[in-house]
């Protein structure tokens, strides 16, 4: 059986929230990969989780767009967001410091995680959390996200 949570988010803040209270069972080792239209709140949802971890709530997750990884330590922890919409190649993939992260003894977060046809769960040392966030635009609210949070390994 998937063992998949569900949740309705009205709001940014509302996705913040949601990614605080999963962020509680995170542990080193284990790999978030965010799916989701560019949009639709992955970066918004990496905020929640640093925000939460760190303590913090002045700290805002940036798109590494550019940088292909941001790192963020805190409380004696690391936090390695990657974001791999802009990844060229598998060379890329190999020089930015992915797989490095998955082995090490840190968080690892990965927006476009499905951008990369790999078998994710044959590097990841702890628990790995496959997160979807999907836009409806049907939907009124234009603030409305449906995320999905399903259990993989
Ligand atoms: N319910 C919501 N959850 C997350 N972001 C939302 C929501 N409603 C509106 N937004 C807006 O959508 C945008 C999401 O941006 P971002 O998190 O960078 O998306 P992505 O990283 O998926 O491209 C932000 O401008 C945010 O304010
Ligand atoms: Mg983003």
């Amino acid at each position: 059986m998937r063992n998949i949570q569900s949740f309705e988010s009205d709001s940014p803040e509302d996705t913040e929230s949601i990614a605080a209270e999963f962020a509680k069972k995170l542990k080193p080792y284990d790999f978030i990969a965010l799916n989701g239209c560019l949009g639709a709140g992955k970066t918004k949802f990496t905020s929640g989780i640093i925000r939460l971890l760190c303590e913090n709530d002045d700290v805002t997750a940036l798109s590494p767009t550019y940088s292909i990884m941001n790192k963020y330590s805190c409380g004696g922890g690391v936090i390695n967001h990657f974001d791999f919409y802009r990844l060229k190649s598998v060379y890329d993939l190999e020089t930015c410091g992915f797989f490095e992260s998955l082995e090490g003894k840190n968080l690892t977060i990965a927006e476009w995680a499905d951008a990369v046809k790999i078998d994710y769960k044959k590097y990841i040392a702890g628990n790995y959390y496959l997160v979807n966030i999907k836009i409806d635009p049907d939907e009124k609210n234009k603030e409305k996200r449906y995320i999905a949070i399903e259990k993989i390994l």
